[in-house]
């Protein structure tokens, strides 16, 4: 099995701080690995530098086998690399349709000129755009808000459009920062098992930032443990509740709570 991922030695620094200290870990094609760890563990900046959000202080990131720790945020989304965030960025004044539609009209650049100078084609381009939209509304449960503004959807409902505009944008990697947090038990389910469709129905590799243990269990193959800036440990759930440098510095007093050893 070859990597999607590789991520060698990476600092990055804000000011004094070191909010990753050469951490080192890969994520192996076509699966779901989840990166846990602390609050202040690094998760957020990692999953930042991986996008292209966070310069790198130092170390490397491959992706697909290029190196792309130089190029900007967009080339490393034109070449399939998406992320999520911690906290949803829907367009407000937007439709949920138009929200999807927005990110392949960007990605590609054409569109606008197709647009002006060859209508005809432009038309039939967005009519397929909008066939392709509608159907990943409809997998996320969204085909009946489509024409709702993004702003009057509820907190989980704008979850289902970030993920919905992840897919739109077909990444060969999805990077996923707590997609669950603030969502309720019931959409927790059906999101894990939306993100485990999509894995095993294209192949998707995704790495996906939890605090939810349960999620990670369910549905990610791999976990990779970060504590102060580095990769503590890295196995399946299983191996990591007995291992114990992660349940002390991940888990401290809680362990057996979140861990659930
Ligand atoms: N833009 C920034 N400027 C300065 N310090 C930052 C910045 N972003 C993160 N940090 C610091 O870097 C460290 C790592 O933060 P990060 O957000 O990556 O952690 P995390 O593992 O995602 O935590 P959480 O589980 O709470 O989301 C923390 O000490 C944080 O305060
Ligand atoms: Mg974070």
């Amino acid at each position: 099995m070859s990597n999607i991922l590789a991520i060698s030695d990476v600092h990055v620094a804000f000011g004094g701080l070191k909010a990753i200290d050469g951490c080192t870990f890969e994520v192996e094609k076509g699966t779901i690995t989840a990166l846990i760890g602390p609050n202040g563990a690094g998760k957020s900046t990692m999953v930042g530098s991986i996008a292209g959000a966070v310069s790198l202080t130092s170390g490397s990131i491959t992706f697909d086998g290029q190196e792309i720790s130089h190029l900007p945020t967009y080339r490393r989304a034109q070449g399939g690399l998406i992320r999520t965030y911690q906290i949803s960025r829907e367009f407000g004044g937007m439709t949920v349709l138009e929200n999807l539609l927005v990110v392949r009209l960007g990605q590609s650049g054409e569109s606008l000129i197709n647009a002006v100078f060859r209508p005809k084609k432009s038309k039939t381009e967005t009519n397929a755009l909008v066939g392709e939209a509608n159907e990943i509304l409809n997998t996320f449960g969204l085909y009946r808000l489509r024409n709702e503004y993004a702003s009057n959807l509820s907190g989980g409902q704008k979850r289902l459009l970030e993920l919905s505009r992840a897919v739109m944008a077909k990444p060969k990697m999805l990077l996923l920062d707590e997609p669950m947090a603030g969502v309720t038990p019931a959409l927790i389910e059906i999101l894990g098992q939306h993100l485990l469709d999509l894995n095993k129905g294209s192949g998707m590799s995704m790495l996906l930032v939890e605090h939810n243990l349960e999620v990670v269990d369910k549905i990610c193959s791999r976990v990779v443990v970060m504590a102060t800036g580095k990769r503590l440990a890295e196995g399946t759930l299983a191996e990591l509740r007995s291992n114990r440098d992660v349940v002390e510095a991940y888990l401290g007093g809680e362990v057996h709570e979140r861990i659930g050893s």
